[in-house]
């Protein structure tokens, strides 16, 4: 998306859906948030075959994807409503959220670089994830280690 050099019809299309899945992303995480704390105590133990250094692995990598998918998208939010001549963020149905900070070229150019840093530092917290899921499927093979069953 921000590789591309024309200003056309392909962009008008990937900018503002970006913005709203990037949302959409928001509100699902909150919504993660909350039903873990509402479910807090019926949560099941992490799977007690984990090593030590895989417990604490993983448990830094799901901290961190929640923290991410919180703050990323609002650090997109940042960058969209700061910029001076930005063309809003829409949300499906809602023609456009309302853009609360105050415009300026400082801010934009800062929540365009943290913007960018939090994306790519969730990418690769989901590459590790991912490597994580299936090691444990295709190399621990099978019993509580494999926790891909876990998730049905
Ligand atoms: C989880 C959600 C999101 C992810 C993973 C994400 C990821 C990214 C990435 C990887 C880029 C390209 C950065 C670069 O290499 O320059 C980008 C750019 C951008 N994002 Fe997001 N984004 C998310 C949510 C949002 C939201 C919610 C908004 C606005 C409401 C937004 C607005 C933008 C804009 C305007 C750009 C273009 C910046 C530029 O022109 O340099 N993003 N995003
Ligand atoms: C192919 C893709 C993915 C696979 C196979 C996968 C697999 C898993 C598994 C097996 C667990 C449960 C671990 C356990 O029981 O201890 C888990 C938890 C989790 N995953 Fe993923 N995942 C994937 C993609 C993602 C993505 C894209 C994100 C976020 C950007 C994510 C965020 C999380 C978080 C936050 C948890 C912890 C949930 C909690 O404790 O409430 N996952 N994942």
């Amino acid at each position: 998306m921000t590789g591309r050099a024309e200003d056309d019809a392909i962009s008008g299309l990937l900018y503002p859906n970006h913005k709203q899945f990037g949302v959409l992303v928001w509100i699902l995480a909150v919504v993660h948030l909350g039903l873990r704390w509402q479910y807090r105590s019926q949560l099941p133990a992490m799977a007690e075959t984990l090593t030590p250094w895989e417990k604490r692995l993983s448990l830094g990598v799901h901290r961190l994807l929640v923290a991410l998918t919180l703050i990323t998208p609002l650090l997109g939010f940042g960058m969209s409503s700061s910029l001076p001549d930005g063309d809003g963020v829409p949300f499906f149905l809602i023609a456009k959220l309302p853009e609360i900070l105050p415009k300026s070229d400082t801010a934009f150019l800062v929540f365009q670089a943290l913007h960018k840093y939090s994306a790519y530092l969730m990418l690769a917290c989901i590459v590790l994830h991912v490597a994580g899921a299936l090691k444990h499927r295709l190399q621990d093979r099978g019993g509580e280690t494999d926790v891909l069953q876990r998730m049905f």
